[in-house]
């Protein structure tokens, strides 16, 4: 376990793969001066149409291996499917440990629909736990969320297999648009799995101008702040850690081929200078 003056070490933050860089690069405008080692879980994604026991499992492992390997000081779960399943038992094995995780932005959606129809984009394993209906029974009742699973897109996203992206968004897209209640235009989208951030534009241009997409990436980073500056666990911010965090930002891992994360790292901006992805055996 970390001790409290660990506040130099890094932030673990991980996902079933390139999608939590949607995260990561909100994290790195936040807290500018905290080195991070992020893992994307490629070789035993994708983690949506898996059962809870896999996704729990593997988060055990993730975490397991950043605190034991790199002495994690925190943990963000750039991930909402792994933060249904497997977030509050993480708690109970690193009860002294900060762990951030990010569910889908139901409540900043109900705050800012003015159709009272949002649409919530996820992963299958998402939408049916119990995490997500408790976070859907706290909502205004005045606002109606329509639900759609998003098989296929996060492992599209993954292989940046373009045709694939754009034939299941748009197919998602009409199967939300046909749920809407008879006239009523849906005009808010949650973006509830974090690979789909990485295709915004794409979706902001599928469901047009009246409709504003909203990802939970800088809340999540906002709210790392807040916990860490609890914890008195943040890295001072002096020039030579700035200079430090400057020198090794950002180390990145994958389970899986780490070629695609490099890439996904490079239409990120998520590592200036470039940074590299390398491979991780961790089965
Ligand atoms: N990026 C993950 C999420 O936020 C899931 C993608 C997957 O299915 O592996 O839910």
């Amino acid at each position: 376990m970390p001790s409290r003056n660990a506040a130099t070490a890094p932030i673990g933050v991980f996902d079933s793969g390139i999608g939590g860089l949607s995260v990561m690069a909100a994290l790195r405008r936040e807290l500018p001066d905290e080195r991070f080692v992020y893992i994307g879980d490629a070789g035993h994604a994708p983690y949506g149409e898996r059962d809870t026991a896999h996704v729990l499992q593997r988060s055990q492992r993730l975490a397991d291996y950043l605190c034991t390997a790199h002495q994690a000081k925190a943990l963000v779960l750039a991930c909402n499917t792994a933060t249904a399943a497997a977030v509050a038992s993480l708690r109970e094995r690193y009860p002294a440990l900060p762990i951030v995780g990010i569910e889908p932005a139901l409540k900043p959606a109900a705050a800012q629909t003015t159709s009272g129809v949002v649409a919530v984009m996820a992963t299958r394993s998402t939408l049916a736990s119990d995490k997500f209906l408790a976070l859907v029974r706290t909502q205004p009742r005045t606002v109606r969320f329509l639900l759609q699973a998003c098989d296929g897109l996060a492992a599209a996203i993954e292989q940046a297999d373009r045709h694939a992206i754009e034939s299941l968004s748009q197919a998602y897209v009409n199967a939300l648009v046909r749920q809407a209640p008879g006239e009523t235009l849906i005009d808010t989208v949650v973006l509830g799995c974090t690979h789909y951030a990485l295709i915004s534009d794409t979706l902001a241009r599928l469901w047009g101008p009246q409709v504003t997409l909203l990802d939970a990436g800088q809340p999540v980073a906002r709210r790392t702040r807040q916990v860490l500056q609890a914890a008195e666990l943040l890295c001072p911010a002096s020039p030579e850690s700035r200079s430090e965090a400057a020198r090794a930002p950002l180390v990145c891992l994958s389970t899986g081929d780490p070629t695609g994360l490099e890439r996904a790292l490079q239409d990120w901006h998520v590592g200036e200078p470039a940074v590299t992805a390398c491979a991780l055996d961790l089965a």
